[in-house]
């Protein structure tokens, strides 16, 4: 953590850009916005339409003067412009008067372990364009770490995995930093992609994008383990012809399917536990992991977890939120670092 406690607390309002939502958290306040990073633009004037969920809604039922964007991308911020109009409009006139009242507005925002300068600046200018003087930036790992109560500062291992929509971050932590870590562009959009192709693949189906989700749960009764019905129906479009059809999809490869890109995610935890000090390790095998972000949610993912590592699994309690919660409770001070100052004498 290159940014001190101590600056941390300083700041008002702590935001997450992620690549499917947007978080924004104000000091003494509380969680103000958790949206979809979207907005939807009229191609004709320039002009916002909506933001949000109702622009998320929008997705492919748009005439076409009507763009919906993600200013988002990948974890970072590819639109810097829209980035900062659809904030504005997320935060609403209210919270944007309360926040133009502070004379010098500080601002926190993480950003993905690995963010090159590039990616550190897009944010960092995101939040200038909106008033910020000063803007601190903390590892996504660090902060989600916090935000689901692990003890980080403690001499002791703990390891967390954020499981975002465009990528995976797997670290092991100690002593309030980061030992090892990885991120592997793989997440929540790369498991809705495997299951599109393989229903366009195997069914000749195409899928409206807005029903993977419900596909996902329909079709994991128990979740991605074996339990759930053996098929389930599907309504989409044909592939060749254009037109409506509905088909039985048989669950088991669709199962196979999602985990073709899980292997990356699990490729990757052993990564970070093999570069892991073996005392850290030692201490991994009670704690375990815990697992954080929207992504966490997809059932039996945690099982599979459980299954190939052997190490005891848990998913925090509010996993979407626990990134900017955990910025959140930086910034109202509710963090107490362990002091290693140099012994003296
Ligand atoms: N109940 C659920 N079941 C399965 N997947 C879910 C569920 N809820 C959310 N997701 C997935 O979680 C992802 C969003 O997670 P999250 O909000 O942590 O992303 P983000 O922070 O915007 O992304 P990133 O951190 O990668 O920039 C989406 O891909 C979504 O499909
Ligand atoms: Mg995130």
């Amino acid at each position: 953590m290159t940014v001190s406690l101590e600056q941390l607390r300083r700041c008002h309002v702590a935001v997450d850009l992620g690549a499917a939502r947007t978080r924004v958290y104000v000091k003494g306040t509380g969680l103000v916005v958790d949206e979809p990073s979207v907005a939807a633009v009229n191609t004709r004037t320039g002009a916002l339409i909506a933001v949000g969920t109702f622009a998320e809604r929008m997705t492919g039922r748009t005439p076409d003067y009507i763009r919906v964007v993600r200013p988002v991308s990948g974890g970072t911020v590819v639109d810097i412009e829209m980035a900062q109009r659809m904030l504005r409009h997320l935060l609403g006139e209210k919270l944007r008067r309360t926040l133009r009242r502070k004379p010098r507005l500080r601002a926190a925002a993480c950003t993905p372990h690995d963010a090159d300068p590039l990616a550190q600046r897009a944010t960092v200018e995101t939040l200038v364009g909106l008033g910020a003087r000063r803007v601190e930036l903390v590892d996504t790992l660090i902060a989600a770490a916090v935000g689901c109560g692990l003890p980080v500062e403690q001499p002791t291992a703990t390891m967390i995995m954020v499981c975002g929509a465009a990528a995976t971050q797997v670290a092991v932590l100690s002593l309030g930093s980061i030992v090892t870590a990885q991120r592997i562009p793989v997440g929540g959009e790369a498991i809705d992609h495997a299951v599109v192709q393989h229903l366009r693949h195997a069914h000749e189906l195409m899928l409206p994008s807005q029903a993977v989700r419900p596909l996902q749960i329909a079709l994991h009764g128990n979740g991605i383990t074996a339990e759930g019905p053996a098929s389930t129906l599907i309504h989409g479009r044909d592939v060749a012809t254009g037109l409506a059809r509905s088909v039985h999809v048989d669950t088991a490869a669709v199962r196979d399917a999602i985990h073709t890109p899980l292997t990356a995610v699990l490729d990757g935890i052993g990564k970070v536990l093999r570069d892991c000090p073996p005392d850290l390790v030692a201490d991994l095998t009670d704690r375990g992991i815990m697992m954080v972000g929207g992504s966490a949610l997809l059932p039996g993912l945690d099982q599979k977890l459980r299954d190939a590592t052997g190490m005891p699994v848990a998913i925090a309690e509010r996993p979407d939120v626990c990134v900017v919660m955990g910025l959140g409770a930086m910034l109202e001070g509710k963090i107490a670092p362990m002091v290693l100052n140099p012994l003296s004498g």
